[in-house]
């Protein structure tokens, strides 16, 4: 398969030390793989999810990309500027009814050419299957889908190439889980030994567990055995948050001027802090944490 290549794509992202008194009293070392400046409009997991995706739809000569998402979704602008970029026609399936006017995120999907259509959340609940799908291409005609959070083998595939660009020594990587493709994809590329460790930004985190292990069997045939879920940092649920998480995005923004992502990033970083004052990690672990994504909206 050819592979689809954005202009100006900030990659090996960077990997940088963070010093912060809290890890060095408990001799652990954090490396932050900034995936959020890879591109400003396909940024971390964004892009090396859309990465072998639009590849695979232009093989298939396909001029249309379908997706779904929620209205604030990342995903949806992401692939709504993949589009533009990349020359595809798009659609966006938004669930719930139509808010007008548009919220940010919208209005940036449809500024970069998206067309919105919405689809009431008892049938949302249901787009994966052959009739919801039948149904959309009897309304907009031949399409690439690109599954709800672009998590799909070939995202994998491109989340997989994360753990390649590092370049110095570490024992544990962690990132921030919604679909689990990144998780998946980061775990089935370690090196022996090394370990992943998702912090579910949703309540039932469990049930992640079984997307996660389902990712990997339909993109490599086979589980591995070297990731876990910490499923305690999901602050009440999808998209909330409370004074704790806000008082520690403010508190690593003042020590370390990244303004950490709210409704992802910041939880895992809040998790693993709390997990390496626990001293969870044993005297010389390092970590890498990956920062899947930038700080598109404030809070809201
Ligand atoms: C910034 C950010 N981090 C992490 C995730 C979760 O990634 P995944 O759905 O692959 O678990 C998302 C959602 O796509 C996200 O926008």
């Amino acid at each position: 398969m050819s592979t689809a290549k954005a202009p100006d794509l900030h990659l090996p992202s960077p990997l940088t030390e963070l010093h912060d008194d809290r890890l060095s009293a408990a001799d652990v070392r954090v490396l932050l793989k900034r995936d959020d400046l890879i591109h400003p409009e396909l940024p971390g997991n964004k892009w090396r999810k859309l990465k072998y995706n639009l590849a695979a739809a232009r093989d298939e000569g396909a001029r249309r990309l379908l997706t779904f998402g929620g209205a604030y979704s990342n995903h949806i602008r992401a692939v709504a500027a993949a589009g533009q970029i990349f020359g595809f026609d798009t659609i966006g399936v938004i669930r719930g009814e139509e808010h007008l006017p548009l919220n940010p995120s919208l209005r940036f999907a449809v500024e970069r050419g998206m067309q919105l259509t919405y689809m009431d959340r008892t049938t949302y609940r249901t787009k994966t299957t052959a009739t919801v799908i039948d149904c959309l291409h009897q309304q907009f005609g031949d399409f690439y889908l690109v599954p709800e959070g672009g998590s799909n083998a070939l995202a994998l595939r491109g989340c997989a190439e994360l753990v390649e660009e590092i370049d110095q020594d570490f024992d544990v990587i962690c990132c921030a889980s919604g679909t689990g493709g990144t998780l998946a994809g980061i775990a089935a590329a370690l090196p022996p030994s090394r370990t992943a460790m998702g912090f579910s930004a949703l309540k039932g985190g469990d049930l992640l567990r079984e997307d996660v292990a389902s990712l990997q069997r339909d993109a490599y045939g086979r589980e591995t055995a070297n990731w876990s879920i910490e499923t305690g940092y999901h602050f009440g649920g999808f998209a909330k948050t409370n004074d704790a998480l806000r008082a520690f995005i403010d508190d690593f923004d003042s020590k370390h001027g990244l303004r950490l992502e709210w409704v992802y990033v910041a939880k895992m970083m809040y998790g693993l802090f709390d997990l390496i004052q626990e001293r969870r990690f044993p005297p010389g672990t390092t970590v890498v944490a990956v920062i899947t994504g930038p700080d598109f909206t404030a809070e809201g």
